[in-house]
């Protein structure tokens, strides 16, 4: 569902040279074209026998993408030019092309469950209406994409193809490092800690892995009694 931006007034030059940057990598980050990830999900799809995956997997691009022509919106509106491309975000893409979907889906959730802190804290932080607006937005459409990646899980975690949770707090932890090295600043601004932001992470991955094994024994049940 598409989003009225509010009008903005000027943006104060403090909280831009805190925010222009971040948000720029946010941008570029959120508006993949989501090919890769698109052509895994086919493949994974047409073996495991779930030819609704394919559709919902573009109907996710499609939001995240909203996601960034939202920010880019703004960021033109208040004259920031937007980026071609970004060191983290090249090697976040290399990272996902790797292994396939299983492993793709891995860094996908590590990447929504760290949008949460951020567009958290990017909410607190700013004045601008227009901000404010789409992180609220974007907070309640990334509740619904960790459910949607908690599925996903139970998918490839039953396929051989899948990472192990702990290998995945593994993940979490690393990709987290990097974000606060980023985005410490805004993250800082906004509340957090190191120590907090990981928390908050490890919680929330712990409930989209916790979602998946529910989903898990849901599957396994449904099978034996369809036995
Ligand atoms: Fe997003
Ligand atoms: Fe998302």
């Amino acid at each position: 569902m598409e989003l009225t931006i509010p009008a903005d007034p000027a943006w104060p030059e403090a909280e831009r040279r805190l925010l222009s940057d971040s948000l720029r990598q946010f941008q570029l980050g959120e508006g993949s074209d989501g090919c890769n990830l698109l052509r895994f999900a086919r493949t994974f799809a047409a073996r495991v026998g779930d030819a609704d995956l394919p559709e919902a997997v573009a109907g996710l691009i499609a939001e995240e993408q909203r996601h960034s022509r939202w920010l880019g919106q703004v960021l033109r509106a208040h004259g920031e030019p937007l980026l071609g491309r970004h060191w983290v975000d090249g090697a976040f893409r290399r990272l996902r092309r790797t292994m396939g979907f299983g492993f793709e889906v891995a860094v996908l959730v590590s990447a929504e469950v760290v949008a949460v802190p951020y567009y958290t804290a990017v909410g607190r932080v700013t004045s601008l209406p227009s901000l404010r607006a789409i992180c609220e937005r974007v907070l309640q459409d990334e509740a619904f994409h960790l459910q949607f990646q908690a599925h996903n899980l139970s998918l490839v975690v039953r396929d051989r193809f899948g990472l192990r949770h702990a290998l995945h707090r593994g993940l979490q932890m690393a990709i987290g490092a990097v974000v606060w090295q980023q985005h410490g600043r805004v993250l800082a601004a906004g509340g957090y800690t190191f120590a907090s932001f990981c928390q908050e992470c490890d919680r929330l991955l712990l409930e989209v892995q916790r979602r998946s094994y529910a989903s898990r024994l849901q599957c396994r049940y449904d099978s034996a009694s369809a036995s």
